[in-house]
């Protein structure tokens, strides 16, 4: 799907998240698009390619956002919209032939993890966990892989991996590669220009960016791939409200400045937390002496709106700092405009090798002195 306005002209994303997924230019039209309520269609109501038949195999109002997706991704489809970020994974996941393999990284989003972990327990598939950002490590794990699971920055640890690099890697031991490019959003990285061969968002976080809906994304440029994972929507029913859809183009619209603000505001805050004896580690790929820093600096376009602290006193420090703050929601999710804090291992199945005392802090486009006075003051107390 290229990237240009209506006139043909190339536009760049950040025009993009504005123009794109707009009804046709006709005199008296809505310049955005209804929000369709019908459960279905005139018409067979069987799933006919090109027909809509009924409200689990589509809906008018999930194709501007579908539209408008997949060109920011750069694909060639139109992409899936799903029910949640997480019906989005399992649609992923439903790639994986029975009996095959599937290398994640160890610090995936907890509800992939879980979601994958199952899937093993049921026998379906195997799991490898590895380290995403050693790449060698994780190329020593592809062989027999069927697919490789990649998100960058890693959620919460913000590991950055070498998509590129693995992606042909995965490719050569005949794996597919799947990225959850939730954190980034396609303004920071675009996976299907790295060699991924599908990608895979909640849309709850920053595309929609108002913590005012729960929703999923997966985008390929693969008509086969595509296909089955719109089957896998179709029949399992892990379908959109047509409302929460148009929210979240409606949201789309501000992505670029969202993100602007936000990407500069971690980046202060990040440097301003380094120098607070209270915090002992802070991670956030923007710092130069970031391990993931070089790497992010070459295939992002920015660093992403969340970082994560390790204060002194581990666990009961943190939720202190949580308790403490003023501005910031203590509060789980992330990608809002609003800018939450929450000590991650509170929740049951977050991994065991992110520290007790991480507090993940999502930060939103609130006014920087404002968020910083309100940080230094809980950590400070
Ligand atoms: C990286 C990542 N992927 C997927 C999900 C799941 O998305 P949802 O909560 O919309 O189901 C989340 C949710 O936190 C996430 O952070």
């Amino acid at each position: 799907m290229s990237q240009t306005s209506p006139h043909g002209h190339a536009v760049s994303p950040d025009t993009l998240v504005v123009s794109a997924g707009r009804p046709p230019r006709e005199h008296d039209a809505p310049v955005n698009p209804p929000i369709v309520l019908s459960s279905t269609y005139f018409g067979t109501g069987t799933p006919v390619p090109g027909e809509r038949g009924y409200g689990r195999y589509s809906n008018p109002t999930w194709d501007p956002f579908e539209q408008a997706l997949a060109e920011l991704e750069g694909a060639e489809l139109p992409a899936l919209v799903f029910g949640s970020g997480l019906a989005s994974v399992m649609a992923a996941l439903s790639l994986v032939p029975a009996g095959g393999v599937v290398v994640m990284p160890r610090h995936s989003y907890q509800g992939s993890l879980l979601l994958a972990a199952e899937e093993a327990a049921n026998g379906r598939f195997s799991v490898r966990t590895v380290d995403i950002d050693q790449t060698g490590d994780v190329i020593a794990q592809l062989d027999g892989a069927s697919m490789l699971w990649v998100e960058s920055p890693t959620n919460p640890m913000l590991e950055v991996a070498d998509i590129a690099a693995l992606a042909e890697a995965a490719h050569a031991a005949g794996a597919l590669v799947v990225a959850d490019n939730t954190f980034s959003t396609p303004l920071v990285t675009r996976p299907l220009n790295l060699g991924a061969d599908v990608v895979v968002h909640s849309v709850t976080k920053y595309l929609a960016g108002h913590s005012d809906v729960v929703l999923g994304a997966a985008v390929t440029s693969d008509p086969e791939l595509r296909n089955r994972l719109l089957r896998y929507r179709s029949l399992h029913g892990a379908v959109a409200g047509p409302f929460e859809v148009w929210l979240a183009l409606r949201g789309l619209r501000t992505l670029a400045l969202r993100m602007e603000r936000s990407q500069a505001t971690a980046m202060n805050l990040a440097r301003r937390l380094q120098t607070l004896p209270q915090v002992e580690h802070v991670r956030y790929p923007g710092l130069p002496e970031d391990p993931g820093h070089a790497r992010a600096a070459a295939q992002m376009s920015g660093f992403g709106s969340i970082l994560c602290i390790e204060v002194a006193g581990g666990a009961a420090a943190a939720e202190k700092v949580a308790e403490a703050v003023e501005l910031w929601l203590p509060a789980t999710s992330l990608g809002g405009v609003e800018s939450l804090i929450e000590r991650r291992r509170r929740q049951p199945g977050e991994p065991h090798t992110v520290p007790e005392g991480l507090l993940r802090l999502s930060v939103g486009i609130e006014n920087v002195e404002d968020l910083w006075g309100d940080l230094e003051q809980a950590l400070t107390r």
